[in-house]
C-alpha cells in the first residue's frame, strides 16, 4: 500500500435503521458519544402527494438535528420522485448529498420493486439512473452537484448484493460504475439473507478491484477484532458503516478511534473499559428524549427502551436483570430497574 492511503484517517458512518435511528436517538448518541462523521435516517419515502411527509419532515429538519452531520437517505424506483426528493432535500432544507436505499430487505418493500428489490431490475435500474443523472447534468446549476448554487445535491447509494444470489451483483455494479456516484456503501448480502450468515467478503474484494466510486464497508462489525479484520482485508477503504454494533456498544466509535490514533502514535494497545456511567447519561437522555419527542406517551417510550436493551443487554452480566426489564409493563417499573442495573455497575 502507498504511504497516501496509510495516512488518510478512516471515516465513520452511523448505519440508518428504521424505528431506531431518528432524530432523538441521533442527537443523544452524538452527544454522548462524539466522533461519527455521518449519520444517516431512515428511509424518506416520497409518493405522489409528497416528498417528505410531516414524520420524515420532523426526522429530516434542522431543528431536530443541530450540529449533527446528517444525510437523508431516499427510498424509490421511481426516477422524477427521487429527483423531487433530492431537490427539495437540498432547497428546503440544505442538504449537499442524498442517499439511495438500494438495501431494505423488507418484503413489504421488496414486493414493490424498492430498496433490495430494485436490484432485480437492472434495466430498470439502469433506466433510473439516466434520467437522475440527465436531470441532474442539464438543471440550471452555478456548482458541481452539493455545492451551494448547484441545482442538485451529490448522490450517494447504499446496496445490497441483489436479490437471491450474489451472481447478480457484477451486472449491478456495472450500472452503479457507470454514473457518478459520490459513493457507494455496501452490505454484502443478499435480499434473501435479511441479516443471517456471513457477508461475502470475496464479492466486496471484487467491488473494491472494480469500482472507481468512493467505497464504504458495511456490515457485522460488532467489536475492534471485527473492525481490524476488514481493515486488513480491504486496506484502500477508508470508510465503514456500523450499525447493529453500535446498539450493542454505542461507545463502539470512541473504541475504534482511540486504537486508529494510538496505532498512529506507534504505541502499544492496551485495550479499552467502556465506561458504564456515560453509558447511564445516554440511557437517561435518550429516555427524556423519547418521553419529550412522544409527549409523555409512557407506553411508547418504554417499547422503545426496551427495543434497544435486546442489543444494548450484551454490555451486562446480569442478565435476569435486563430480562426483567424487557418484559416491564410500565414505565416505572422499568425505570426502577434500571437504575437498578446501573448501580450495580457502580453508577
Ligand atoms: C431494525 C433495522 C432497520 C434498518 N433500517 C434501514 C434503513 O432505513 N435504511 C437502510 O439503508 N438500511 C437499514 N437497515 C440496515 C442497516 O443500515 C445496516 O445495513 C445493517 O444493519 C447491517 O449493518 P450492521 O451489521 O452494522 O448492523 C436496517 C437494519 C435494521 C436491523
Amino acid at each position: 500500500m502507498t504511504g497516501e492511503n496509510t495516512v488518510e484517517p478512516m471515516k465513520f458512518y452511523f448505519a440508518p435503521m428504521e424505528g431506531i435511528t431518528g432524530y432523538t436517538f441521533r442527537q443523544v448518541h452524538h452527544t454522548c458519544y462524539p466522533g461519527m462523521d455521518r449519520y444517516f435516517t431512515p428511509f424518506i419515502s416520497p409518493n405522489q402527494h409528497h416528498a417528505v411527509n410531516p414524520k420524515e419532515h420532523r426526522d429530516v429538519t434542522g431543528d431536530n438535528n443541530g450540529t449533527v452531520p446528517l444525510v437523508p437517505q431516499v427510498l424509490t424506483n421511481k426516477p422524477e420522485l427521487f429527483l423531487w426528493a433530492a431537490r427539495e432535500l437540498k432547497e428546503k432544507y440544505g442538504y449537499e448529498e442524498v442517499n439511495l436505499n438500494l438495501g431494505c430487505p423488507s418484503r413489504t418493500v421488496v414486493s414493490k420493486g424498492k430498496g433490495s428489490g430494485f436490484l432485480a431490475e437492472p434495466d430498470k435500474l439502469e433506466r433510473f439512473f439516466d434520467e437522475v443523472f440527465s436531470a441532474v447534468e442539464a438543471a440550471p446549476s452555478e456548482g458541481k452537484p452539493g455545492e451551494e448554487g448547484a441545482g442538485y445535491p451529490r448522490i450517494s447509494v447504499k446496496t445490497r448484493l441483489g436479490l437471491e444470489d450474489v451472481q447478480e451483483f457484477p451486472d449491478i455494479l456495472r450500472i452503479y460504475n457507470q454514473y457518478p456516484l459520490s459513493e457507494l456503501i455496501i452490505h454484502p448480502r443478499v435480499q434473501k439473507e435479511f441479516y443471517k450468515g456471513i457477508p461475502h467478503l470475496e464479492v466486496f474484494a471484487g467491488a473494491v478491484r472494480e469500482c472507481p466510486h468512493s467505497l464504504c464497508y458495511n456490515g457485522d462489525i460488532w467489536c475492534l477484532e471485527d473492525y481490524i479484520r476488514i481493515k486488513e482485508l480491504f486496506p484502500t477503504v477508508k470508510k465503514v458503516m456500523l450499525g447493529r454494533g453500535l446498539l450493542a456498544n454505542p461507545e463502539l466509535v470512541l473504541e475504534l478511534k482511540a486504537y486508529e490514533n494510538c496505532m498512529a502514535e506507534g504505541k502499544e494497545w492496551n485495550g479499552y473499559q467502556i465506561s458504564h456511567a456515560q453509558l447511564k447519561k445516554y440511557h437517561d437522555l435518550l429516555l427524556q428524549g423519547y418521553l419529550a419527542q412522544m409527549n409523555g406517551d409512557a407506553t411508547n417510550v418504554l417499547f422503545k427502551m426496551k427495543e434497544l436493551w435486546g442489543f444494548l443487554g450484551q454490555q451486562f452480566p446480569e442478565e435476569r436483570l435486563v430480562k426483567k426489564m424487557v418484559k416491564a409493563n410500565k414505565l416505572k417499573e422499568y425505570e426502577e430497574l434500571a437504575a437498578r442495573l446501573f448501580e450495580s455497575r457502580g453508577v
